[in-house]
């Protein structure tokens, strides 16, 4: 009943504009301005000229580290920012979407009008994500003042970050020569009947121009209650946090945030957890006979400088699957659990594939294996469909 509430209020919330000046379409997201807070959001820019990283982060008003950790670009170095890339290259900017006069958009980025500068030209540089009519309207301007700085108004919708009741990101995308909504349901990970009830198309035609909201698929630190600190992530990329000493992933198998110090060169406190060897990050595995124990060190949050964090235990009858691909600092996990024998109970358990060593041990645990997966793949499916 609850995911029909939210698709009630995500279809409510839709409205279909066209202007008659430019013949695009695109979706916009209604919100109240005296009670919508801001989401975190993204733009699919297609740069229209060659530009540095550190021009683009000037252009749209957003930091080169948040730019590059958008398009999980690792490490970061001094020159990341000076990298060029080319004409036509897509990258992500992670914007802050609000609510402003009952409809959500950014509006961060402030733009410096040069000599040479027409509406139309801003408008391109800004690879379609603004009309020339939108800066007018928004600014109340008709002609450009050489020096003056103007407010650029950028398309976001936020749907209370969720699709199909799973944490999302909105990317807002322009629609490009040669694109069907099949190809950008593909090129982004999503379904087109996702994209077609997220934008209230009737018929699945896009045009040249057209602006569509994608949702992408993200992590949320909602569960956490972290301390001044709340993250969510689309699939397969990072954020960096607690003033650039905390780095985030969205793992992209299980859609769980995995947080480890940053190692960039800024000075970071309180990495170690409290009465503890073990580091932000670092987790220990005890696999006896009878059960795994995991002893975690994790990130709690951030507070006037300083890093929380605590140590978590769990027990589990089998070690989870998320542990093969993270910092094992602390043995003697992995080696163990691969070396173990074959004798541990094939009950069936959450959240675990076999490990490699007990694969081939028994006929039940292939039956097991295989109901794992069908459930594995009636979870996806119904992400998708309700
Ligand atoms: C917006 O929220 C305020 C306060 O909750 C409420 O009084 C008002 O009716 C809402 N307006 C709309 C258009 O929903
Ligand atoms: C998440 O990202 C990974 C890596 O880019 C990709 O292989 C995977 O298909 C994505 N998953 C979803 C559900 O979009
Ligand atoms: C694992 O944890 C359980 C319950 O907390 C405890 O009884 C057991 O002794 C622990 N095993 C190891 C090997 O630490
Ligand atoms: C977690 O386990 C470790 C090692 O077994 C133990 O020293 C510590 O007190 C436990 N911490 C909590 C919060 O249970």
């Amino acid at each position: 009943m609850r995911v029909w509430g939210e698709m009630l209020c995500l279809v409510l919330g839709l409205v279909l504009v066209t202007r008659s000046v430019v013949e695009a379409k695109w979706s916009i997201e209604a919100c109240n301005s005296s009670e919508s807070e801001a989401c975190p959001s993204l733009l699919s820019y297609i740069l229209p000229w060659d530009s540095k990283v550190s021009e683009i982060a000037t252009r749209f008003g957003v930091n080169v580290n948040d730019i590059l950790a958008s398009n999980a670009v690792f490490p970061i170095t001094a020159w990341s920012g000076q990298k060029i890339l080319r004409k036509q290259s897509e990258v992500r900017i992670p914007i802050s979407c609000c609510c402003v006069d009952g409809i959500r958009r950014s509006v961060s980025t402030i733009y410096t009008v040069s000599a040479a500068d027409t509406f139309a030209s801003i408008s391109e540089g800004y690879g379609g994500l603004v009309t020339a009519q939108q800066i007018k309207i928004l600014n109340g301007i008709d002609a450009l003042t050489y020096g003056a700085t103007i407010l650029i108004p950028l398309p976001c919708t936020c749907f209370n970050n969720l699709n199909n009741a799973a944490t999302a990101i909105y990317i807002t995308y322009v629609v490009q020569r040669r694109d069907t909504l099949e190809s950008i349901a593909t090129k982004f990970g999503t379904t087109l009947s996702d994209l077609q009830t997220v934008n209230g198309f009737g018929e699945p035609t896009v045009h040249p121009g057209d602006i569509l909201s994608v949702p992408l698929p993200a992590c949320s630190s909602a569960a956490f209650n972290w301390y001044h600190d709340a993250i969510i992530l689309p699939n397969a990329s990072y954020t960096l946090t607690a003033a650039n000493c905390i780095k985030c992933t969205c793992q992209p198998t299980d859609f769980t945030l995995q947080c480890v110090p940053s190692g960039l060169d800024v000075p970071c406190y309180n990495l170690r957890c409290k009465g503890s060897h073990l580091i932000i990050g670092d987790q220990c595995v005890d696999h006896s006979e009878t059960a795994c124990n995991v002893t975690q060190c994790v990130y709690r949050g951030h507070r006037g400088g300083k890093i929380l964090s605590s140590v978590k235990n769990s027990s589990y009858l089998r070690c989870p699957d998320n542990l093969y691909h993270s910092g094992a600092s602390c043995s003697p996990y992995p080696e163990d659990l691969f070396g173990m024998s074959p004798r541990s109970s094939p009950l069936p358990l959450p959240v675990s594939k076999a490990s490699p060593s007990t694969l081939a041990s028994s006929g039940r645990l292939d039956q097991f294996l295989i109901l794992v997966l069908q459930l594995f793949f009636l979870k996806l499916i119904l992400r998708f469909l309700i």
